[in-house]
């Protein structure tokens, strides 16, 4: 029913807006809102619904009368409004131009788009190169090379989507990329030292609930380079998190476990609520905010690199995760951002 009222109301409007004559504007109004029109009977029918679907239904279909009603009282104006402007011109026989302009409806980008806009613009102010690595991957690249040993179960952490059909005979099994680290091999396999790399990518994961949509996006960043030590890892974690969040933000590593780094860190960001207090939104004044760590030796050694002379770091974080961070928005069902619910996307 939400579908089908929702249909109604884009069908109108379209009507509405393309109309340019009162009378035929009389015609939608009797059509969609008369005795006999679609919302009309579409508002008997709520009547029939489950008890528990009624309250919803019944606002939505009320919103929708009334957007409609002020749209058609729009119009009316508008067309009378044309009216007299082409009376006033064919009088003067000239323009008025102090007549108020139509103003078209503007649209704006993503939020998650200007999300990955911001921080693309953050990591390029520190020399950060933004590049693009496949989704539709090799197991070499998203595991393999990455210190996986095959059939480790550290794998079954990111719940990959397996394409059946596509071997590689020596990279494996093609994939949907679970993570944005599969560019950090990709990106040494280029050859050109130092590295800075600022991968943002979609990845996909089986899962699908109120905390996770199965296609996310993440931002990964590697740098390879001579005498790269943890320092520079945490000067360029501290430098995002207060450009990002604020600059009253600070940020920590915790030891942690992946297996393409050495040693391996949880990054946390000290919360923006009770200022690493503690609240009830953040764990003893923090909050998780990814994965980071030492390139590992096995990794550089993948993408053909000499750990004698090069060492580097990597990060990966979630942009969907850092955004709902900063903005402290919490969304009941996070799937919302790719529903194209404009009722949402308008808020932003
Ligand atoms: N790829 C890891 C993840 O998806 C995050 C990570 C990236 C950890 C780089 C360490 C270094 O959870």
């Amino acid at each position: 029913m939400e579908e089908e009222l929702i249909k109604l109301q884009t069908n109108v409007s379209s009507l509405i807006i393309a109309c340019d004559d009162s009378d035929e504007l009389e015609n939608i109004r009797e059509n969609f809102l008369g005795k006999n029109g679609d919302l009309t009977e579409a508002i008997k029918r709520i009547g029939k619904l489950p008890a528990d679907e009624r309250p919803e239904i019944g606002k939505l279909a009320n919103e929708i009368k009334t957007t409609v009603e002020e749209m058609l009282q729009d119009k009316k104006k508008n067309l009378s409004g044309n009216a007299t402007n082409t009376i006033k011109v064919d009088a003067i026989k000239k323009l008025d131009i102090t007549l108020p302009g139509a103003k078209p409806p503007l649209g704006h980008l993503h939020l998650i788009t200007q999300a990955l806009e911001e921080i693309t613009s953050i990591f390029e102010h520190i020399g950060f190169a933004r590049v693009r690595h496949p989704e539709v991957e090799w197991d070499w690249y998203a595991f393999t090379s990455l210190n996986f040993p095959e059939n480790h179960p550290a794998r079954d952490d990111w719940e990959t989507f397996f394409i059946k059909e596509g071997i590689h005979p020596k990279k494996g099994q093609m994939i949907l990329t679970p993570h944005t680290s599969s560019g950090q091999v990709r990106e040494m396999e280029k050859g050109v030292l130092p590295i800075k790399m600022l991968n943002i990518a979609k990845c996909y994961r089986r899962q699908s609930d109120v905390s996770h949509s199965p296609m996310f996006h993440q931002f990964e960043g590697l740098v390879v380079g001579e005498n790269i030590s943890i320092t520079h890892l945490k000067g360029v974690l501290d430098y995002f998190v207060k450009s990002y969040f604020g600059p009253n933000r600070i940020s920590r590593i915790r030891p942690y476990h992946f297996q393409f780094t050495e040693p391996s860190f949880e990054i946390d960001v000290s919360c923006g609520i009770c200022n690493g207090k503690g609240c009830k939104l953040c764990k003893a004044g923090w909050l998780e905010l990814g994965g980071a760590g030492m390139v590992h030796p096995n990794v550089l050694k993948a993408g053909n690199i000499d750990t004698k002379k090069y060492s580097g770091f990597a990060f990966g974080w979630g942009v969907e995760r850092v955004l709902m961070m900063k903005e402290g928005l919490s969304l009941e069902d996070l799937r919302i951002l790719y529903s194209n619910d404009m009722r949402f996307l308008e808020q932003f």
